[in-house]
């Protein structure tokens, strides 16, 4: 496993980030091993519809994507998690090296264990590295053909700006070797009230998830977060087309952040994430624009989701 992070450097942002008023969380902190395990489950839940309506495209189009992506080449999973959805893809895409990214090690090393014994022929390597802060593989990736692989609307995540630095980055990566592309799964823009809903779940899995970033940030910084103190607030906003979640708090909450006292009021808000969805005709302007020049497109047949191959 190789680490390319700066955790003095991911401290202090996060430190800056609840200093700051509005404060905010990197949504990176979720991803402990209980938020690992509780992003799963939303992945189950009956209002959740990304993850089961990306697996159907790729299901339903496995064949035509392969003879877009081509197989035999070096596959790069960005945000890998437990590897599973990468996995379900090596028999198609028969990669000879699997590039399995993530900021979290988790279920990381586990699973890519568990990878390598299954396909011996397979070369695995492991990174941790906050790509959302930039990504800069070039010489990791030994300049071989490679597939981009970054499912489940993680794009979603970035501010437009970002996204965009993000897809350049990645075309500047597959310039490198004819024969490189991206597969990337997005969210698309839909009935308001079934987007809240996939973020505000009548079990409250996903509020759970949203607190338990507290308790992480508590271990990083040995702060004394209550996450019991604040509710989970998710609101989709139709012009921007984006969910932000929060965690409001519900009487005022002082908290030692080293060493400065910082008090969050009655009803102040933590951000802690955008979740953005883009109608696919936009978000293939924004392949355009980052560079790439063919571009395909699988949806489902209500449109709820859209999977793209740029190369
Ligand atoms: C990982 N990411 C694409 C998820 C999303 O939908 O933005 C994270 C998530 N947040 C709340 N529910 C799921």
């Amino acid at each position: 496993m190789r680490e390319l992070q700066d955790a003095a450097a991911e401290r202090k942002a996060l430190v800056a980030g609840l200093l700051a008023v509005p404060a905010s969380i990197a949504p990176r902190y979720f991803y402990d091993p209980v938020g690992c395990a509780l992003f799963g489950a939303i992945c189950e839940l009956p209002e959740y519809y990304p993850t089961r309506t990306e697996a159907a495209i790729f299901e339903r189009y496995r064949s035509e994507i392969v003879a877009a992506a081509g197989a035999g080449k070096q596959l790069v999973d960005l945000g890998a998690g437990d590897c599973r959805k990468a996995a379900a893809w090596i028999p198609w895409l028969s990669p000879r090296r699997y590039v399995a990214v993530d900021v979290a090690e988790g279920a990381l090393a586990a699973a890519l264990g568990q990878l390598a014994a299954a396909h011996p022929s397979i070369e695995v390597v492991g990174v941790l590295t906050d790509f959302m802060a930039g990504l800069d593989l070039q010489r990791m990736l030994r300049a071989r053909p490679t597939t981009f692989f970054y499912p489940g609307s993680s794009i979603g995540n970035f501010l437009p700006d970002e996204a965009d630095r993000f897809l350049r980055s990645i075309r500047r990566h597959c310039r490198v070797a004819e024969g490189s592309g991206l597969l990337i799964g997005v969210d698309t823009r839909k009935d308001p009230a079934r987007i809240r809903a996939a973020y505000a779940d009548a079990a409250g899995v996903t509020a759970a998830f949203n607190r338990n970033v507290l308790n992480h940030v508590n271990r990083v910084l040995g702060t004394r977060f209550d996450p019991a103190a604040f509710d989970h607030v998710a609101r989709y906003d139709e012009d921007l087309g984006r969910v932000e979640m929060h965690l409001e708090a519900r009487s005022v909450q002082t908290v030692q952040i080293e060493g400065i006292a910082r008090s969050f009021e009655a009803g102040e808000r933590i951000h802690t994430e955008n979740s953005h969805k883009y109608a696919p005709p936009q978000f293939a302007t924004m392949l355009d624009h980052a560079g790439f020049e063919r571009v395909r497109c699988w949806q489902d047949a209500a449109g709820d989701f859209a999977v793209f191959y740029a190369q």
